[in-house]
């Protein structure tokens, strides 16, 4: 027998000469005490302003440092109340009532958050290298987001990847090529509410523009040009993958913050994860085929881009879906979301549409349609696309947040690593500290006059920045803006945009925070046609 099987015996005998102290009773004691012990440790962190997951550090070595003012939520779980249904109004709301608008801390039960209100506090965190990671979420894991730029951690992959899309996807010649792909969606966009007109008095328009902005992104990252008006099924199948994987996404789940629910899967995240992955991989699997036995074509596009860089950029066929998916996903709700507030303002506000139709008129006219290069001309039209950005971002909380890789100080105040940071851009940009009449539409406010340079929304300036800013601001921001800026520019040279007889002549600007904030009922609009 070896040495270290006598010495376990001789462990065994000790531990059952003490078994006689296990009556039922002292078991029963133990497990009260231990019971007792992790209820006041429980209620001992609650007690932390911040909540449980900051109770936890009030022992560490910046407790020197003050306390970052916050709610408490409940024991164990802390504020994860504040993250359902509208998060980025119950942030604000607390945040004032608090007095935390420049900076609050938050418990999403294990997950400690930061969240600010302030643009100055908002610039500190966007702009510090410190907070360039982004906080692990099961689903993005899951959906393969890590092996893309959104989730990639801080570092030589996430760089690859950002200067690849950079040169490659969003660079302003490449832009420029895709031009007369977003000029046929266009057009086969007016035909289509055109003939809707004809026949309905009253039309929906999220699904065209979903339809739309996902064949654009189709036509730049895969290179397949869809007409609008077929029911195509490979458009269809990638619109229900897109809406799946959105779904999944926008979803707080109680696993990240709560590890040992993890196994359980309680919200079957991680199921309708890993039935959504192998048709992704199905799907982006038989492009790359086709792409890699047609490579002699002229034209390329993003996933030929991606084959040429394969070798050099060491990126497996695993990354490359990852990314193609990924631009797919990002690209085509954000820039539909955008574009349905914009119509849904111009329908309530008459004069403001007014007077883009008369800037189109005068820059275009009414014999021929809008082209990109029209775009700088239409001044009134890009304060109205500000506008629109300001009162309803499609990120209010810049979509996803940021992770501290290392201990540092924000306004002041301590926050440890692993600290999720969150920004309320939509808090920002309704602050009347900050915007005179805050609620109110005013597009004029974005009018350069005299010595007041034009205001830039991408990025520089945190008071209104939709796009994020600093290393993991938006990539694709550039295309955004032109599509976005050229469709309604077209859509509004069209068609004189009405409400819908159906709903009183009412529009209802409530809005669901999914991924992106959506208007909670789609815009129902009568269109009637001006250059016919
Ligand atoms: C109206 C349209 C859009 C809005 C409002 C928007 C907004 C945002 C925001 C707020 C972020 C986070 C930035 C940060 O953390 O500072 C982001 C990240 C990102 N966006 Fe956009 N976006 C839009 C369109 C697009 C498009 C068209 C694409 C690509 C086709 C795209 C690709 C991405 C990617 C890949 C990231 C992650 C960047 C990283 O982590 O390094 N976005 N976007």
């Amino acid at each position: 027998m070896s040495l270290s099987s006598e010495t376990e015996s001789l462990w065994v005998l000790a531990l059952a000469s003490k078994c006689s102290a296990l009556t039922k009773q002292n078991i029963f004691f133990s497990l009260l005490l231990l019971l007792l012990i992790w209820f006041f440790l429980s209620i001992f962190y609650w007690a932390h302003p911040g909540g449980p997951a900051w109770g936890r550090r009030r022992n560490s070595s910046s407790s020197s440092s003050a306390t970052i003012p916050g709610p408490r939520g409940l024991p164990l779980i802390g504020s994860m109340s504040l993250m359902t249904g509208l998060a980025h109004q119950k942030i604000a709301a607390m945040a004032k009532s608090l007095g935390a608008t420049r900076l609050m801390a938050f418990s999403l039960a294990n997950t400690r958050v930061i969240v600010t209100c302030h643009p100055d506090v908002a610039k500190d965190i966007l702009n510090s290298s410190v907070f360039a990671d982004r906080p692990i979420k099961e689903s993005a894991y899951s959906l393969m987001f890590n092996r893309a730029i959104g989730f990639a951690p801080y570092g030589l992959y996430w760089r690859t990847l950002r200067r690849i899309a950079s040169h490659h996807l969003f660079c302003p010649k490449q832009i420029k090529s895709s031009e007369s792909q977003r000029r046929q969606i266009a057009s086969q966009m007016v035909k289509i509410l055109s003939s809707t007109a004809a026949t309905s008095s009253s039309l929906h328009i999220r699904q065209t523009l979903k339809t739309a902005s996902l064949n654009s992104m189709m036509g730049s990252v895969f290179g397949r040009f869809y007409n609008l008006s077929d029911s195509n099924p490979e458009v269809q199948l990638l619109q229900s993958l897109v809406d799946e994987g959105y779904d999944l996404l926008g979803l707080l789940n109680w696993s990240d913050h709560l590890p040992f629910l993890a196994d359980f899967d309680p919200q079957k995240i991680r199921f309708r994860c890993s039935r959504l992955v192998p048709q992704v991989n199905r799907f982006v699997t038989r492009i790359i085929n086709q792409h890699r036995e047609n490579s002699s074509q002229q034209t390329m596009d993003f996933v030929d881009v991606l084959l040429s860089l394969q070798q050099n950029d060491n990126l497996s066929d695993s990354d490359i879906i990852s990314v193609l998916w990924e631009m797919i996903f990002r690209g085509t709700d954000t820039v539909a979301v955008l574009i349905e507030w914009i119509l849904a303002r111009m329908v309530v506000h008459k004069e403001e549409q007014q007077k883009i139709q008369e800037e189109l008129d005068k820059v275009v006219g009414r014999s021929r349609a809008v082209v990109e290069s029209d775009i700088p001309s239409l001044v009134y039209l890009t304060a109205v696309v500000k506008e629109v950005l300001r009162l309803h971002p499609p990120g209010p909380l810049l979509s996803w947040a940021r992770l501290a890789i290392t201990d540092t100080i924000v306004d002041g105040h301590h926050v440890p690593r692993g600290t999720t940071a969150m920004v309320n851009m939509w808090s920002i940009a309704r602050d009347p500290q900050i915007w005179s009449d805050p609620l109110e539409f005013i597009p004029e406010r974005f009018l350069s006059s005299g010595a007041n340079l034009e205001f830039s929304i991408m990025g520089s300036d945190l008071r209104l920045a939709p796009f994020g800013s600093g290393r993991r601001t938006c990539p694709g921001k550039a295309l955004a803006w032109t599509t976005v800026t050229f469709w309604v520019a077209t859509l509004l040279h069209e068609f004189k945009w009405l409400p819908s007889p159906d709903q009183n002549d009412a529009v209802d600007f409530s809005e669901v925070l999914k991924l992106s904030c959506e208007m909670a009922n789609p815009l129902t609009v009568k269109l009637c046609p001006r250059r016919t």
